[in-house]
């Protein structure tokens, strides 16, 4: 019997145009390129100036990704857009979003789930294309991070960057076999025992201010090794996958030394794993949408190709997603 699945129709992706190094984070607090490289994997990252909102980023990747799906603005009937660095309080950033590309159907709402936003609104899109609600969606990633970092807290600011990844979901009939193209499977958690980990010190409802990030680094290491590789674990079993038959790995990119963490427990194959951080550094919801393009930009991947999005992030919240390009 056919199903309707979220087909991944195209991708984009829209970086500031002012790069930081590590070189040039040296300069204005204590550390260096070797620190920062060792521990995290990171070279560099984009700083968004102060006419670059996470709407611009936004509208940047998502004008790619419909241009490369060869699909019109006004088919689209779905915004989502995983920020937790939004404009403004309100209206969502979606909104904003979706004006900006001239898309009036439908809704336009964000996601907030830190890290975890892309797979979240994955999953959410999947569900209206799957219940009917939406034929045509757009989900993006966007983030401005370098707006919440404590520029004096070395810990942490030398780990983030700013950016925006897209993606043009829409619903297709498949046969419910194997080869199915689409989303096969999402997986969502959370936990909020663990905010004290990695949060934000402010808010409009708290101190009526955005506040700045602070983390944990440590401990917040130790919870995603082993939270992520229990949810592609989780999606593995329900999907009838082995580890080696996934094509492509997408993972949120927070840490190589995470990447690599997890990679080794599963018993995947490197050469599977992408990892753009190098350049991004850790762009939060941004960081999937922003490995898939690259992926799709140096042909790794293809029509038919196995791919599994992994993320985690303050909460906390976590999950995987399962597709076939
Ligand atoms: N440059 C130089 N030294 C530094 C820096 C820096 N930028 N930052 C910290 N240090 C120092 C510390 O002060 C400490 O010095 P001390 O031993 O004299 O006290 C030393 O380096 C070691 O610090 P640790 O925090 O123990 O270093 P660790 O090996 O744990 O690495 C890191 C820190 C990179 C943050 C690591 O813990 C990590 O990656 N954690 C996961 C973070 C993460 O992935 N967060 C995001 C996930 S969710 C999301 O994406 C929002």
């Amino acid at each position: 019997m056919a199903v309707i699945r979220s087909v991944i129709r195209g991708v984009g992706a829209h970086l500031p145009r002012r790069i930081m190094t590590n070189a040039d984070l040296a300069k204005i607090v204590d550390t260096t390129d070797e620190w920062i490289v060792e521990r995290s994997g990171i070279r560099a990252r984009h700083i968004a100036d102060e006419d670059e909102l996470t709407s611009t980023l936004g509208i940047g990747a998502g004008r790619q990704a419909l241009v490369r799906a060869g699909i019109d603005p006004v088919d689209i009937d779905l915004v989502i857009c995983a920020t937790a660095t939004p404009d403004r309080t309100f209206p969502s950033t979606a909104v904003r979003i979706q004006a900006g590309l001239g898309i009036t159907k439908g809704a336009a709402f964000d996601v907030q789930a830190v890290c975890s936003g892309f797979v979240y609104a994955m999953t959410i899109a999947d569900n209206f294309i799957k219940t009917g609600q939406s034929l045509r969606a757009l989900v993006i990633g966007a983030e401005t991070f370098s707006r919440i970092l404590d520029w004096n807290d070395r810990s942490t600011c030398v780990l983030f960057g700013d950016g925006a990844g897209a993606v043009v979901l829409e619903a297709q009939p498949q046969h419910n076999g194997r080869d199915d193209r689409g989303i096969l499977s999402t997986l969502l958690r959370s936990d909020g025992r663990f905010e004290d980990l990695l949060y934000v010190d402010g808010g409009a409802g708290s101190t009526k201010t955005v506040g700045h990030l602070r983390m944990n680094g440590r401990e917040v290491f130790r919870h995603a090794v082993q939270k992520i590789s229990g949810v592609i674990e989780e999606t593995l079993v329900a999907t009838g996958y082995a580890a080696d038959e996934i094509d492509l790995f997408i993972p949120h990119q927070a840490n190589v030394r995470i990447l690599d963490g997890i990679a080794k427990k599963l018993g995947v194959a490197p050469e599977k794993i992408v990892k753009t951080l190098e350049r991004h550094g850790n762009t939060s919801a941004a960081s999937i949408p922003l490995a898939l393009n690259h992926a799709f930009e140096e042909h790794l991947v293809k029509e038919g190709s196995l791919v599994l999005m992994e993320a985690m992030g303050g909460g906390f919240t976590w999950g995987a997603v399962l597709a076939r390009w």
